[in-house]
C-alpha cells in the first residue's frame, strides 16, 4: 500500500513512521526542504534509540527508514491509496492543498485530514469527490499513542469509512468512530479535567498542588490537571478550550478561564517556557500539597463526576458509542478507567446526585446533568 503524508511537522513525521512501520510505502511531502531534513534526522535518531533498547533490529529500522521518501513535489502522491494531511490548522490552506491533490491522485485514493479543530465536512466540501474524504485524528506522539479517532464527514461513503478504519486498525492502532462534532471525543470529553480543576483553584477550594495530588494519588490519573496543562502548554490548551466553547455555540459547559488566559498572556506557557502554574527553574520552590483525604475525595469526586457527565452527554447526542467513548479516553489521554465504566462502578444515581448538588450550589449551566445519566440512573441501569 502506498501512503502519502502531507506536512512533516510533529504529527506528519509521526504518522509517516507509523505507516512505514506497518510496511506501507510512504511519501512524506512538505513545502519546506529544511523541515524534511529535520524530519528525516529525527526519525534516524528515534530508530537508533529503538535499536539500542532492543525493540527493533538493525534491519527493520533500516527498512522503516527506507520505506519513507521525502519530497517537495506534490506530484509524488501519484499512485497513493491513502493520503493523510497534517499541515497548518487553516481551512483555506488545507482546501488549496486538497484541491491540488485531487488532480494528482486516482479516483479511488482516500483523502484524510488529521485536523484537531476544523470540521471534516467543511474540508470535504472543497473536493470534486467529497465522498472520498474522512478525518483520521492521531494523538501526539503518534507512534506511541494508540488512539486514532475516525471521523466520517457528512459526505463520506460507507465504503471509505470501512476501508479507512480497516487500514488504521491494521497499523495496530485503536480506532473509534466519531460523528463530525467539535473536539471529536477526546478534546470534548476531557474539558472538565482542566476547567473544573481551575474553577476549584480560582475559588480557593484547594491549591493546584493539592488538586494534582488528589487526582493522581486518589483518582489514579497519571498526571494532575495543572501538571498536564503545564505540559501541553497554556497557549495550546486555552485555544482548544476556546475553540470548543465557540464551536458549541457558547455552551457554558465549555467556558474557558481567565486564569489560563492570563498565564498565556504573561508567557507563562508551562514547561516549554520554564514557568506555568509550577516554576521549572532550577532550585525553584513549588507549593507542597495538603494531603487531606477528605478534601482529596471531594476534588476527585467532583472532577470525575463532571467528566462522566460529559462522556454521558457525548453518548446522549450519539457522537460515539459507549464502548468507543471509553476506549478513546483510555487510549487517547491514558485515563485510568473508561468514564462510562467508572460511572457504572460508582452507581449512576450517585453520579446524578453529585451533579445535582453542584447545580443547586451554583445554578450554572455547566452543572446540568445529562438526560441520559438521569434517565438510566432512575432505572438503576448501567451504561455498558
Ligand atoms: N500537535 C499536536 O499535538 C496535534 C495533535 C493532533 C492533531 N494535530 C493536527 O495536525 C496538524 C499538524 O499539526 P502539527 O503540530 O504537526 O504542525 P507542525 O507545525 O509541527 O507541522 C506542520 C508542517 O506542515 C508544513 N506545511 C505548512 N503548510 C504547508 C503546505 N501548504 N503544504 C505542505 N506543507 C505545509 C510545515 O512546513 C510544517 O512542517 C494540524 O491540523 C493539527 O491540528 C496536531
Amino acid at each position: 500500500m502506498k501512503v502519502g503524508v502531507i506536512g512533516c511537522g510533529t504529527m506528519g513525521s509521526g504518522i509517516a513512521q507509523v505507516a512505514s512501520t506497518a510496511n506501507c510505502q510512504v511519501v512524506l511531502y512538505d513545502l519546506s526542504e529544511d523541515a524534511l531534513v529535520k524530519s528525516e534526522n529525527s526519525l534516524a535518531k528515534v530508530m537508533g534509540r529503538l535499536v539500542e533498547k532492543g525493540r527493533l533490529t538493525d534491519e527493520s529500522a533500516l527498512a522503516i527508514k527506507n520505506r519513507i521518501t521525502y519530497s517537495t513535489a506534490l506530484d509524488d502522491m501519484k499512485g497513493a491509496n491513502l493520503v493523510i494531511e497534517a499541515i497548518v490548522e487553516n481551512l483555506e490552506v488545507k482546501h488549496k492543498v486538497f484541491q491540488s491533490l485531487e488532480a494528482i491522485v486516482s479516483d479511488e485514493c482516500i483523502l484524510a485530514s488529521n485536523t484537531s479543530s476544523l470540521s471534516i465536512t467543511s474540508l470535504a466540501a472543497c473536493l470534486q469527490k467529497p465522498e472520498r474524504f474522512i478525518g483520521v485524528h492521531f494523538f501526539n506522539p503518534a507512534p506511541l499513542m494508540k488512539l486514532v479517532e475516525i471521523i466520517p464527514a457528512v459526505q463520506t461513503s460507507a465504503e471509505v469509512l470501512q476501508k479507512t478504519q480497516e487500514t488504521i486498525d491494521s497499523w495496530k492502532k485503536v480506532t473509534v468512530k466519531v460523528k463530525d462534532t467539535p473536539g471529536f471525543i477526546v478534546n470534548k470529553v476531557a474539558r472538565p479535567f482542566y476547567s473544573e480543576a481551575i474553577k476549584m483553584y480560582e475559588e480557593g477550594t484547594a491549591d493546584f498542588a493539592t488538586i494534582d495530588w488528589a487526582m493522581k494519588e486518589i483518582g489514579g490519573f497519571r498526571m494532575g490537571p495543572f501538571e498536564l496543562m503545564d505540559f501541553i502548554g497554556h497557549d495550546v490548551n486555552y485555544v482548544v478550550t476556546e475553540t470548543v466553547f465557540k464551536a458549541f455555540y457558547y455552551d457554558g459547559r465549555y467556558k474557558p478561564s481567565f486564569t489560563q488566559k492570563r498565564l498565556s498572556e504573561a508567557g507563562y506557557l508551562g514547561r516549554k517556557s520554564g514557568r506555568g502554574f509550577y516554576n521549572y527553574a532550577e532550585g525553584a520552590i513549588n507549593p507542597e500539597p495538603t494531603t487531606d483525604p477528605v478534601l482529596g475525595d471531594y476534588i476527585v469526586d467532583r472532577i470525575v463526576a463532571m467528566l462522566i457527565n460529559e462522556a454521558a452527554d457525548t453518548l446522549h447526542v450519539n457522537i460515539a458509542s459507549a464502548k468507543d467513548i471509553d476506549l478513546a479516553m483510555q487510549n487517547g489521554v491514558n485515563y485510568p478507567k473508561g468514564l462510562l465504566a467508572w460511572a457504572d462502578e460508582k452507581g449512576l444515581p450517585y453520579c446524578v446526585s453529585v451533579m445535582d448538588e453542584l447545580f443547586d450550589e451554583y445554578h450554572e449551566e455547566r452543572y446540568r446533568c445529562s438526560p441520559i445519566l438521569r434517565k438510566l440512573g432512575k432505572n438503576n441501569a448501567t451504561f455498558l
